[in-house]
C-alpha cells in the first residue's frame, strides 16, 4: 500500500496512526484524478472513515488502503 511506501521512504510523509486498521483518517491522500480511475472503489468501511477526513475531494483515499 501508498502506507508500506511511504514507510521505507523517508521523503515520503503519511502519518497512519492506526497501521492500516481503518480506525483512522490521518493516511487521507488526495489522488491524481488519472490514477483514481484505475483504482478499486474504496470499500464501505474506507468510505465511513474518509468521511472524517479533513478536506475530502472528489479523489480522497485512505492511503493505508491503496495497494
Ligand atoms: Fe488509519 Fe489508514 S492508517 S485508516
Amino acid at each position: 500500500s501508498i502506507m508500506d511506501i511511504s514507510h521505507t521512504h523517508d521523503d515520503i510523509e503519511l502519518e497512519c496512526a492506526c497501521e492500516g486498521s481503518l480506525a483512522c483518517s490521518t493516511c487521507h491522500v488526495i489522488v491524481d484524478p488519472e490514477y483514481y480511475k484505475k483504482l478499486e472503489e474504496p470499500t464501505d468501511e474506507e468510505n465511513d472513515m474518509l468521511d472524517l477526513a479533513f478536506g475530502l475531494t472528489e479523489t480522497s483515499r485512505l492511503g493505508c488502503q491503496i495497494v
